[in-house]
């Protein structure tokens, strides 16, 4: 018997009792999922993997991190690769220009291995004022300011892939530096300092290479199919096709994939949307990039509170999304940003107009499998017969 399972579905099926076991398994939804193979092993079947964004907390605080069990009995249960939601942020690594804090992130790294699970890191450089941690804002660059700053972003890429090694084999290297407004690339106190925002983001992914020459480099970002994201997609290829232009090594678009649906006529927003995201989408594809799905889920937005209605149209949304995406040989593995709407930054960050929670993950508040955590499967599923 052992031989004919493998040892994750193995973990999967001891995960589905562990649900039950947890009280977990309350809806018909939940006990299909429970009994149904997990997302991973169905994604596997196509070659690609399913996973998750992760935090740290104190051992069982109520948090969506691997020290609270009824949290990481979804991720044991459904995932097979992880991505720590913040704790490799510049933000949360670096108090100062002299010190790193990896306390968190190892006894991340030591459960993701002991699970058997992978690990992407997110992120090397968020090319965003915003998060950046102050004092790299008001960093004093001295009188050589370009070889300060380069010495500055280097130390830190080579400190923070030095110190992970192999545990993670695909980095965010660099993480949103396109203004979604005008297309053009935002800048950091860094990249000033070095001549430019061309010029950081070019250098991170050099070190980045030089550093783990196998890793997978990453440009992540969040232009999306949605209306009013047209300067954006088109600011990604410009950067995009510059890199290859100059030789820089990027191999893989990551598409954030936050969802925004826009009422509850989802065909009809699809119809509007899928033209124009194939277009982009077949632009990346033919400069030889790879594409993962990183952020994955969905804003309600514009659909009825009712679960009863508004869970499946989520569902069909995210099906519908991942149909297209699917059907690209160049998209890997696809993640989603949290399992459980109850941890979820969407509340905290846009809430829905009506107040009532958000249910844009795949499972709900109360750890009960949602509609989109089937439609998410069924789209892994459907692509098996292509394989
Ligand atoms: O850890 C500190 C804690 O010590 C402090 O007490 C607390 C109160 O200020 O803040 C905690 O830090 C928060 C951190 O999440 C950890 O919870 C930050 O304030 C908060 O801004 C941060 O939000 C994260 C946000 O990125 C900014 O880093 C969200 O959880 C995370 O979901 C979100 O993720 C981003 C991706 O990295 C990039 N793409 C978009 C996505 C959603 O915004």
């Amino acid at each position: 018997m052992a031989s004919e399972i493998t040892r994750r579905e193995g973990m999967a099926l001891l995960a589905g009792c562990g649900l039950a076991g947890l009280g977990l398994i309350a809806s018909g939804d939940g006990a299909r999922a429970a009994a149904a193979p997990s997302i991973d092993a169905v994604a596997r079947k196509g070659k690609r993997r399913f996973g998750s964004a992760f935090g740290w907390s104190p051992p069982g605080a109520d948090a969506g991190s691997f020290a609270n069990p009824a949290y990481a009995a979804l991720l044991e249960r459904e995932c097979g690769v992880l991505v720590p939601e913040n704790e490799l942020k510049w933000q949360a690594l670096r108090p100062d220009a002299a010190s790193f804090a990896f306390d968190r992130v190892d006894a991340m790294l030591d459960y993701a291995m002991r699970q058997g699970m992978a690990v992407r890191g997110h992120t090397l450089l968020w090319h965003r004022p915003k998060w950046m941690p102050a004092w790299a804002e008001s960093h004093d660059f001295g009188s050589t300011p370009a070889t300060e700053a380069e010495r500055l972003l280097t130390t830190h890429i080579e400190t923070v892939m030095r110190h992970c090694g192999p545990r993670i084999a695909s980095w965010d290297v660099v993480n949103e530096a396109v203004d979604p407004e005008t297309g053009g690339l935002i800048e950091i106190a860094l990249s000033r300092a070095m001549g430019g925002a061309q010029q950081s983001i070019d250098l991170a992914f050099h070190t980045a290479r030089a550093h783990a020459p196998a890793a997978e480099l990453v440009y992540n970002d969040f232009m999306s199919w949605g209306a009013g994201s047209a300067t954006h997609r088109t600011g990604v290829l410009r950067l995009l096709e510059g890199f290859r232009a100059r030789g820089v090594p990027v191999d893989t678009l990551g598409i954030q994939s936050h969802l925004v649906t826009n009422g509850p006529d989802i065909a009809a927003t699809v119809a509007r949307q899928e033209s124009d995201w194939r277009a982009f989408l077949d632009a990346v594809v033919a400069m030889g990039y790879r594409l993962i799905i990183t952020e994955l889920d969905v804003r309600d937005t514009g659909l009825a509170a009712p679960f009863a209605v508004r869970d499946p149209l989520v569902a069909d949304y995210t099906r519908a999304y991942l149909d297209i995406m699917l059907g690209y040989p160049q998209l890997g593995d696809v993640l989603v940003w949290g399992m459980c709407d109850k941890y979820s930054w969407l509340d905290g960050f846009d809430p829905r107009d009506d107040g009532k929670p958000r249910r844009g993950c795949c499972y709900d508040p109360d750890f009960r499998a949602t509609p989109m955590r089937a439609a998410i499967a069924a789209a892994f599923a459907g692509r098996l017969g292509e394989s």
